[in-house]
């Protein structure tokens, strides 16, 4: 199995970005404690993530992943959740399941942060639980993947 991590524009600047609201940990302290969490509890389990600013390379790396029934995605398109009709099309063009995961609870934000043009094609939505998010999306799709075996 080979679980990719997506994150969209601005996550690369978690730890000084809006520290009161994404906090003080940078990309690289999350990603050590999830990576550490699921290495331990699913050995064997290939994981990898990825990062762009730019809403055409997370659709080719959609694209490059989406077709490959051992594989699932965790999607955080940050800003572009909102507005990329293009990347909601490319998570409804795929084959491989998408789990669409935000840090904050983008429901108790602006009102422009509730709409999301990628949750209707993703198979779940988790928002708010900031790190344990993107755990619990990788918990979800190995039973995913084992359970569409
Ligand atoms: C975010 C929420 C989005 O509204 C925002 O634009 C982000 C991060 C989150 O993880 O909470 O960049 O996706």
């Amino acid at each position: 199995m080979h679980f990719l991590v997506i994150n969209g524009p601005n996550l690369n600047l978690l730890g000084k970005r809006e520290p009161e609201i994404y906090g003080h940990r940078t990309w690289d302290d999350l990603w050590a404690l999830i990576s550490q969490d699921i290495r331990a509890t699913m050995p064997g389990v290939e994981l990898t993530w990825f990062q762009s600013n730019h809403e055409g390379q997370i659709i080719d790396k959609l694209h490059e992943f989406g077709f490959n029934d051992q594989t699932g995605i965790v999607l955080n398109a940050g800003a572009l959740t909102h507005t990329s009709i293009a990347i909601g099309d490319a998570v409804a063009g795929i084959t491989t399941p998408v789990i669409e995961v935000h840090l904050t609870n983008v429901f108790a934000r602006e009102p422009f942060r509730h709409h999301s043009y990628i949750s209707a094609h993703a198979k779940a939505v988790i928002a708010g639980m900031g790190l344990g998010g993107y755990k619990a999306a990788l918990y979800h799709l190995a039973w995913l993947l084992s359970a569409s075996k």
